[in-house]
């Protein structure tokens, strides 16, 4: 594990399942741990929390197993958020690996949760749109019932369950079609093959918000610190595109002439089906008085040049 300003501990947050009035407690006065921190969002998380001067531990797969419960037990001691990035997020080895990806993306949380009530941590839990099961026509609310379609959804699923389950005091914040600097990503991918290609054919029949981890780590500091009400939360960008929209956003950003063409999933059959419409509400956030991400276009705007520039992977 790495760590950063270890400052001395802080008073405790209020508990908002007390009843006690949500006061709004700054990210630098509180010890944070994130988990998984070597994968895409937690890098994002990791500069988000550091540049608010935040007392931080920072545990890669190899110093924090979420599979292993005396090191999760011993991990969370000490620390008021535990925000958990770490998940088996390759969805269609899922598809023949469901046991493994169950044991990190619901054993892991469960195991993280418990240990978190145990210790009064906060747990937030990193959850996705591919819960549900992509037929509806109108945003998802945070409520709505879950129907996940995939091996991966239904342990992400059974994550948000154990996470309700074991610890009272969870932020679930579900994300979508998440991109960024520090990873493999969709844009890295449509950028690299506008460059080689003269036409780029790109399904345009499922439907999402593409969002910035940057946001998203940005977004869940900010629910931290609002003290938000436990429960459910979306934390995707607002408005609505599909992939073949999102490609021609950015290959017109690129400069180049490569043409974009219009495909269907059926036509680009995966082994993991994917959600037709992945639009989740931000109801819950309104709710609470933190402002939702910002449209999906204007901040890709925002951060093509960070996250093209970013690492390829
Ligand atoms: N990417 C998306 O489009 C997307 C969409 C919706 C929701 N989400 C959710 O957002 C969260 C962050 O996703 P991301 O894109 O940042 O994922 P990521 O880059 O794949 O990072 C996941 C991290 O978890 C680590 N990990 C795997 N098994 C572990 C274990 N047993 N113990 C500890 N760490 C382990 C991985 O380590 P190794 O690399 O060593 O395996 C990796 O560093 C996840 O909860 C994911 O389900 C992502």
């Amino acid at each position: 594990m790495t760590t950063s300003d270890p400052a001395p501990a802080p008073a405790r947050p209020a508990d908002p399942a007390a009843g006690t009035p949500a006061v709004a407690v700054a990210a630098r006065d509180l010890r944070w741990l994130v988990v998984g921190a070597g994968g895409m969002l937690a890098h994002d998380l990791l500069d988000v929390l550091r540049g608010r001067s935040a007392s931080v531990v920072a545990a890669g797969r190899a110093e924090l197993d979420v599979t292993d419960p005396d090191a999760v037990a011993a991990a969370v001691r000490d620390v008021d958020v535990v925000v958990n990035c770490a998940a088996w997020t390759a969805v269609d080895d899922a598809e023949t690996h469901e046991a493994e990806a169950f044991a990190v993306n619901a054993t892991g949380a469960a195991l993280l949760a418990r240990a978190s009530a145990a210790a009064g941590a906060r747990l937030v839990q990193v959850s996705t749109d591919y819960v549900f099961d992509g037929r509806a026509t109108s945003p998802y609310p945070e409520d709505a019932p879950l129907g996940p379609v995939s091996a991966y959804g239904r342990t992400k699923g059974a994550g948000e369950w154990a996470v309700r389950a074991e610890a009272p005091d969870h932020l679930i914040v579900r994300t979508a079609w998440l991109y960024g600097a520090h990873g493999g990503c969709f844009p890295k991918t449509m950028a690299r093959l506008a460059a080689e290609r003269d036409e780029l054919s790109v399904v345009d029949d499922q439907v999402g918000q593409p969002t910035w981890t940057h946001d998203l780590a940005d977004l869940v500091v900010r629910l931290v610190e609002a003290q938000a009400p436990a429960g459910t939360y979306h934390g995707t960008s607002s408005g609505q595109t599909s992939w073949f929209g999102f490609t021609r956003r950015i290959v017109e950003g690129l400069g180049v002439d490569t043409r974009v063409e219009p495909t269907t999933s059926e036509a680009f059959v995966r082994p993991a089906p994917r959600p037709a419409f992945s639009v989740l509400g931000h109801d819950a956030l309104r709710a609470v008085g933190v402002e939702p991400i910002g449209e999906w276009d204007a901040r890709w705007e925002v951060a093509a040049p960070a996250v093209l520039a970013g690492e390829v992977a």
